[in-house]
């Protein structure tokens, strides 16, 4: 089964239903997705500086917890000279491609996000921005385009209408989240999505529309990692996902998606402690290390038992430069901007 996922980039339902419920093929699918990633992406592994600069949040998700009924959610919003700041030391770290991901907080209005994002990109002229602030108008969307912006994350969380009604309050839907994603990628943005593993309800039929959907959509970046569960929200009892599979379809996805930017996630390395050194083993070419301000980390939590939210930037970064290099590979400071068939091509002649 791995052969034929190598070779044609893509399985069938029922052999996907197959590989997905079994261990069996875990380490020929490691193998092969390792393989398919250096073929064009060598052992670099990119950095992407992420700033969280707002817990606070609209939208009432009930898997996460900085939804908007967890009132034991500490909020916190930065300013844009905060934001600049942690791009400057971010820009003096290495880093080249700032993340700026936030709750779906109306605070921040198009005009404040555009002026964040243009001052970026005006004092850091060689960076790469990324926003991740959720469902927003085409307007808007196309407003970030033209202050500069040049990638945008808006994981779908799960590609199954029944099952997103699970994890969603009736306000949102499946239909507005791909609304964006398609209006996101007509703009121009290199798009990322994803899906977390393991989510309450979700079954490998669910994991397999995952697929199917991102197939459609051809996102230059994919985003998985397991649900994590949050003692403040309605999914406090039910049991996270698992390394393992999540793993299993990262190598996956690895295969389908050879050119495409995927996160080892600190989802991945919370679940398990060498879990992004074997997401890189496992197909992953990404980290997004964090540079939010210490003393805002600690509130910034989706779910429970975060890593990372006492450290320093700089510390981050030596981690994961050590965690990177023991895995095999190496942090490259380029931009790190997704390849494509003609760019790799281009490069061999
Ligand atoms: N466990 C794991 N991932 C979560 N996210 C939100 N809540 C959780 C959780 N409890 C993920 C979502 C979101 C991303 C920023 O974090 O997929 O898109
Ligand atoms: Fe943050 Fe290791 S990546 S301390």
């Amino acid at each position: 089964m791995t052969e034929e996922l190598l070779r044609d980039g893509n399985l069938s339902d029922g052999e996907l239903k197959a590989l997905l419920e079994t261990d069996e093929y875990d380490a020929e699918l490691r193998t092969a997705a390792d393989a398919v990633r250096r073929s064009i992406y060598g052992t670099d592994v990119y950095i992407r500086g992420l700033i969280e600069f707002t817990s606070c949040c609209k939208n009432d998700c009930f898997y996460c917890g900085i939804r908007c009924g967890n009132r034991r959610a500490v909020r916190y919003r930065l300013t844009p000279g905060q934001i600049l700041s942690c791009a400057g030391l971010g820009y003096d770290l290495g880093f080249r491609t700032f993340v700026l991901q936030g709750g779906e907080d109306p605070y921040y209005t198009d005009d404040m996000i555009c002026r964040i994002v243009s001052d970026i990109k005006n004092r850091h002229g060689d960076c790469a921005v990324t926003l991740s602030i959720g469902e927003r108008s085409k307007e808007s969307y196309r407003a970030y385009w033209r202050a500069g912006t040049d990638r945008y994350l808006l994981r779908h969380e799960t590609a199954a209408e029944d099952h997103y009604r699970r994890l969603h309050p009736g306000s949102m839907s499946l239909a507005e989240r791909k609304r964006c994603l398609w209006d996101l990628k007509e703009i121009g943005f290199q798009v990322g999505s994803g899906f977390m593993v393991g989510s309450p309800y979700q079954t490998t039929e669910n994991l397999i529309e995952d697929i199917r959907f991102l197939q459609e959509l051809q996102p230059a970046m994919i985003g998985i990692g397991p649900f994590i569960s949050h003692k403040d929200t309605p999914f406090r009892d039910f049991k996270s996902g698992t390394a393992e599979l999540t793993l299993r379809l990262v190598s996956v996805l690895r295969l389908m998606f050879p050119y495409a930017l995927i996160p080892a996630t600190t989802a991945l390395g919370t679940i398990t402690p060498d879990g992004r050194e074997r997401g890189l083993s496992a197909g992953a070419n990404v980290v997004m290390p964090n540079l939010s301000p210490t003393d805002v980390r600690k509130y910034y939590l989706l779910y429970d038992n975060k890593i990372c939210t006492g450290d320093e930037a700089a510390e981050c970064r030596r981690c994961l430069e050590a965690r990177v290099a023991l895995a095999g590979y190496r942090i490259v400071t380029a931009r790190g901007d997704v390849k494509t068939q003609d760019t790799v091509r281009g490069a061999a002649v």
